[in-house]
């Protein structure tokens, strides 16, 4: 197995850090390794802003539902969609930037997202651990307002990262047959669902989960309890007037 096969197959999400700092250089490396990620024609349209100060991982905190992740890690990166920069070297040179509508958003937002999970791959292949905090798109209003995003920049996902401190037990994954599609899209029968789910639903950690919160099913706890559906509506509307602001939605 080559280092990053290892890597990947071996990963886990890491939540607890030592406090052991992560030295400049090597976060710089590790991002310029990350900006090699096929970026939308090369226009590199993001931006990534790193949280090393207590005071400013305090301020955020309350933007990731306090997770403790944001003011135990060492550091904390912001990764945004950003037209900002490219629409500005446009129009500096005498180019029309047509860039303020959804389909830019949603450039961008992939430009970041790739950028940040390469920054992943790279931090954890050097025996970092990470955390995503998928928080950032709840509170995105609020991140624009302590990171001071401009027009045209929205922050899309927060990598929490440092040394380990624990080594916790890898999670399961579905079957890779129940991903993977030959040629076309086969829809799944009620008992592919049953095959593919039944593994995850036999876990000693899936049954705890369903007992804690007193529910029937694996299924119950993602629907009722984790991702339900008022929050669901509520962060869209709050996610799309976030994108009305900052000029996504002007076409
Ligand atoms: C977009 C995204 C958002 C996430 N948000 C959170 C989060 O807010 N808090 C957290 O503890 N883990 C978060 N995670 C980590 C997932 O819970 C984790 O990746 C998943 O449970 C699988 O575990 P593994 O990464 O150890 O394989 C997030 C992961 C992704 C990809």
């Amino acid at each position: 197995m080559n280092k990053i096969s290892g890597t990947l197959l071996n990963r886990r999400t890491v939540r607890k850090y030592i406090s052991a700092p992560v030295d400049e250089k090597l976060l710089n490396d590790l991002m310029g390794m990350a900006c090699r990620a096929s970026t939308t024609g090369n226009m590199q349209v993001y931006s990534i802003i790193i949280t090393r100060d207590p005071a400013m991982k305090k301020e955020l905190a309350p933007c990731h539902f306090n997770q403790k992740m944001v003011t135990e890690a060492p550091v904390l990166l912001t990764f945004c969609a950003d037209f900002n920069r490219f629409s500005k070297w446009c129009r500096q040179r005498n180019a029309d930037p047509g860039y303020d509508n959804f389909l830019s958003f949603f450039t961008a937002a992939i430009d970041a997202l790739l950028v940040a999970q390469t920054f992943c791959i790279a931090a954890e292949a050097e025996g970092l651990g990470i955390c995503y905090l998928g928080t950032t798109t709840y509170t995105a209003y609020k991140i624009i307002q302590i990171l001071r995003l401009p027009a045209g920049v929205v922050p899309v996902t927060t990598i929490a990262a440092g040394w380990p401190e624990e080594n916790p037990d890898q999670v399961d994954r579905l079957p890779l047959e129940a991903i993977i599609h030959a040629e076309t899209y086969k829809d799944y029968s009620s008992s592919d669902i049953g095959k593919y789910y039944s593994d995850k639903e036999k876990r000693s950690d899936s049954e705890q989960f369903i007992r804690e919160n007193n529910k029937e099913t694996l299924a119950q706890v993602f629907t009722d309890v984790r991702y339900k559906k008022a929050d669901n509506i509520h962060f869209s509307k709050a996610l799309l007037d976030v994108l009305n602001k900052q000029g996504f939605m002007n076409q």
